[in-house]
């Protein structure tokens, strides 16, 4: 088999390296692929980003699955296009990935079919919102309707912060046009949870639940960022949250799925706030989550191949998807300055030390790997328990070096 993988980040990477597990898996192809998918075991980078050029490229290496990870070529139709086509490919067509891709849609989605989330109201005119602004509680949380990169959500503590912020988003436009509709929704309190699935349209099985980590300094402070780090299972998701999460979230959302007839094969990543009152929708990410796949798909005991065809073929109900015991940590070491400005280009030495890395912004330029981008690469460990996990993939990040190392300490440490 010839795999496509799309996308360039430590969650690619990941995918890479799981399925380059599977014998029967000659040659994977990473568009375009990073550092570490350069020198990974079977993979291969791929210069390519434009759809159409993708799916020319899937057609003439005669490419048996396409796995896409980010989310705007989801959006912008890459599933669509390769269908077209008759290249099989994994993910969600535009229409379904609209539920990641606005957030007005993917709240009025939720209210159709009672999923349970925070109460809402959606705003498209500057004085409309104002006014609602003036007499709601607070804390209030403001969410511009599009993809916004990770900084579309300001948490506001009083109309002050609230108006700075409506000003920011639909009349500086800072977002370009993703902004211009606004979600002003019910403030929520709880530890938060990612729980991937997959769905093949008729059933959605979830994964091993994960939590990520995404504020840039210890203790939940400063900046959010991509994600620091991850672990794998999730503490706060105890049997009794998975329960309610699959009655109050999950099954009102295959129901939504089968009655829009948004029919496709994909990940569903559920990021989920577990509230006094139980766990509370938050968002749709129709795609793998980053960092949560780097600590979610070692812990995975299944072929990964197997499980996509399986949603592909629609045979999710009978797939036997087994999980590992034990737990799995991942902690990312970034470029000083990162959410921010930072510098590139350093040689990043002691990889071979360490047991897994993945990586993310690295390039492999002249024999060796330099940084390229803000997350730079994670340790990945599995141990017996967190604290074991956690610990190993410490140990590992000791050996990494670059200038201008900067990671959490605190990864898992709840
Ligand atoms: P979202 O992109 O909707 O997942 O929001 C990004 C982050 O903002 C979440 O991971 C939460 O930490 C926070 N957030 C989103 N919605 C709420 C809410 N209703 N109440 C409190 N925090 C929220
Ligand atoms: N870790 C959150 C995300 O992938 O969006």
């Amino acid at each position: 088999m010839k795999i496509l993988i799309v996308g360039s980040g430590g969650r690619e990477h990941a995918i890479a390296w799981k399925v380059a597990q599977k014998d029967s898996v000659e040659k994977v192809y990473c568009a375009p692929g990073n550092g570490g998918t350069a020198v990974e075991n079977k993979c291969e980078n791929v210069n390519i980003e434009d759809i159409n050029k993708l799916a020319d490229f899937a057609a003439e290496n005669n490419i048996d699955l396409t796995i896409v990870g980010p989310e705007v070529p989801l959006m912008n139709g890459i599933v669509d296009k390769f269908k077209s086509l008759g290249l099989k490919a994994f993910g969600p067509c535009a229409d379904a990935a609209m539920l990641e891709g606005s957030k007005a849609y993917s709240k009025d989605f939720m209210k159709k079919y009672n999923v349970k989330t925070a109460a809402y109201e959606v705003f498209e005119n500057k004085d409309e919102v104002l006014k609602y602004l003036k007499s709601c509680e607070y804390p209030t949380v403001i969410k511009a309707d599009g993809l916004a990169a990770g900084k579309g959500v300001v948490i506001c503590e009083n109309y002050e912060q609230a108006e700075e912020t409506v000003i920011e988003f639909m009349v500086n436009d800072i977002f370009k046009g993703s902004g211009k509709k606004l979600v002003v929704e019910e403030f929520l309190e709880g530890p938060e949870a990612s729980i991937l699935s997959i769905t093949d349209g008729e059933i959605i099985l979830p994964f091993i639940s994960a939590k990520d980590h995404k504020q840039i300094f210890d203790g939940g402070k400063g900046p959010n960022t991509g994600g620091m780090g991850a672990i794998c299972p999730n503490p706060y998701c105890t049997e009794e949250v998975l329960e309610a999460f699959k009655k109050d979230i999950m099954e009102p959302t295959l129901k939504g799925i089968k009655e829009e007839k948004l029919d496709f094969a994909g990940i569903i990543f559920f990021g989920v706030m577990i509230t006094k009152k139980g766990p509370y929708l938050l968002e749709y990410n129709m795609r793998f989550g980053d960092p949560e796949t780097q600590a979610v798909l070692p812990m995975m005991k299944s072929d990964l191949v197997d499980l996509i065809l399986a949603s592909l073929d629609k045979k999710l109900s009978s797939f036997d998807l087994a999980w590992n015991t034990g737990a799995s940590c991942c902690v990312v070491a970034a470029s000083a300055g990162y959410p921010g400005k930072y510098e590139t280009g350093f040689e990043i030495t002691g990889i071979d030390k360490t047991n897994r890395v993945f990586a993310a912004g690295v390039k492999y330029e002249d024999n060796t790997l330099k940084t390229s981008g803000g997350r730079v690469l994670c340790t990945e460990a599995l141990g017996d328990t967190i604290e074991d996990a956690i610990e190993r993939a410490y140990e590992d990040l000791k050996n990494i070096n670059f200038n201008g190392i900067y990671y959490r300490k605190d990864i898992g440490r709840l």
